[in-house]
């Protein structure tokens, strides 16, 4: 077995601060050593004491400037919006409607999907993002294209061919039988394969009907560990709408109830508008919202209120949203997740963005046994940062010694460039060229 060991300085999540303190929430070593054997951690902790019981085989890697940290978590992204992404002008229907669905359709096409696909991960790689929980087209081979390019990088992934048959251009319909059983097909050939996880992907109320909502319900009950993915309450016409195409439903959340949709394994993307007793369903049924904070900025949906969220016990993970989104990485997107909160009156901790980026992100997607952190035994899915990843950002950092300025500093300015390495599952994925910096 290669036994390979990383020397830098190492910095991870352990549990939510709101749950446990800051202090117990994370462990650092300013002068640490991670240890990888088959791709799962093997050992961690300060370097003096790692030293001294490294196999002696091991091969030794050393970083100066760098921090190492558990790879980023995207909790919402749309692979088929990468070629999209700032589309001028419009808030949600309309840029839906004359944007990302001519965009999507090109997706009929499999070579399109295959190379998007194939650019899309690289570009989450260059983001530091390992793990990701992505749409697809209504096309099924869309989603096809998308395993196929994420199982040869061996990425954890989670993915889903969109479900939607109706209010949209006829190119992009399919019908409460197709997307069933091509969703079927979809699970049985991906679901568990390798890293590969699947997730039942109904676009979002108003292009479903009731009965390909209940095809969605079905799925989740014939499969009882793969997701559900969607979007809810992320704009006010859009929440009116479906008041309008629902009105048997007591509103947009009990639309997905009705149908079986809610649960541990279900993520609502936005939910920047819900109302008390939403948000009391949702911590009832252990479902999960996916903050979007450059989506929510851009399209001028709306700003969630993180901590009323976490009051009710809402599991919350972060996701760039991209198309929608603005930027694949996830630094930015912390960045704009702490102004929303300032915009609110509320603080974003560096160490608060950090647990949800990382374990919360998993804990969101009930992956938090396998990733997350750098716990002894975890899928070896880690990023060596950069530190004086620029000029300015070299000379802020020279400017402070606290870890928590220093990390708070990375998240305002950092961006892809901040990454140096990414590694999946033990192997290195991405290396910045040096001339970039
Ligand atoms: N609601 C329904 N579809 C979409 C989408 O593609 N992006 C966003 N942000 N919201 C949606
Ligand atoms: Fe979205």
């Amino acid at each position: 077995t290669q036994v390979t060991a990383y020397r830098a300085a190492i910095l991870h999540s352990l549990a939510d601060p709101a749950q446990v303190g800051l202090d117990a929430s994370y462990d650092y070593y300013e002068d640490g050593i991670l240890v990888v054997a088959d791709g799962h951690i093997s050992d961690i902790g300060p370097a003096d004491q790692v030293l001294a019981r490294l196999p002696a085989a091991a091969e030794l890697l050393n970083f100066e400037h760098k921090l190492i940290t558990a790879g980023f978590i995207d909790t919402h992204i749309h692979f088929p919006q990468t070629e999209m992404i700032a589309s001028y002008g419009e808030q949600l229907l309309d840029w839906l409607n004359n944007y990302t669905f001519p965009e999507e359709g090109k997706f009929a096409d499999p070579v399109h999907a295959k190379r998007v696909a194939s650019f899309f991960l690289d570009e989450l790689l260059r983001n530091g993002t390992t793990t990701a929980m992505v749409f697809g087209t209504v096309h099924k081979a869309s989603v096809e294209a998308f395993f196929t390019e994420s199982d040869k990088r061996n990425m954890r992934m989670i993915a889903g061919k969109v479900m939607m048959d109706r209010n949209a251009p006829d190119y992009l319909l399919d019908t409460p039988e197709s997307s069933y059983i091509d969703s079927k097909d979809l699970i049985e050939r991906w679901h568990k394969k390798g890293r590969q996880l699947y997730a039942v992907t109904p676009r979002f109320a108003p292009t479903s009907t009731a009965e390909q909502l209940d095809m969605a319900g079905r799925l989740l009950q014939e499969y009882d560990d793969v997701y559900l993915q969607t979007h809810l309450s992320e704009n006010k016409q859009e929440i009116t709408w479906v008041k309008e195409l629902f009105p048997d439903r007591a509103g947009y959340l009990d639309v997905y109830d009705h149908f079986g949709l809610l649960g541990e394994r279900s993520v609502f993307a936005h939910a920047v508008h819900l109302e008390q007793a939403e948000c009391e369903r949702m911590s009832e049924t252990d479902s999960v919202i996916s903050f979007c904070p450059t989506s929510n900025l851009f399209l001028g949906s709306g700003l969630l209120d993180l901590p009323a969220m976490e009051n009710h016990n809402i599991r919350v993970g972060l996701g760039t949203d991209v198309g929608g989104g603005t930027s694949f990485s996830m630094l930015r997107t912390i960045s704009e997740a702490y102004k929303i909160q300032q915009l609110q009156q509320h603080k974003l901790h560096p160490l608060k963005a950090l647990y949800l980026a990382t374990l919360g992100g998993a804990r969101a997607l009930s992956l938090d046994d396998k990733i997350g952190n750098l716990a002894i035994g975890k899928e070896a899915d880690f990023l060596i940062l950069d530190l004086h990843a620029t000029p300015l950002i070299q000379t802020r950092m020279n400017n402070t010694h606290s870890l928590f300025e220093q990390l708070f500093v990375l998240m305002m300015l950092g961006d892809d460039r901040a990454i140096a390495e990414t590694y999946i599952a033990g192997q290195r994925q991405y290396q910045r060229e040096q001339a970039s910096k």
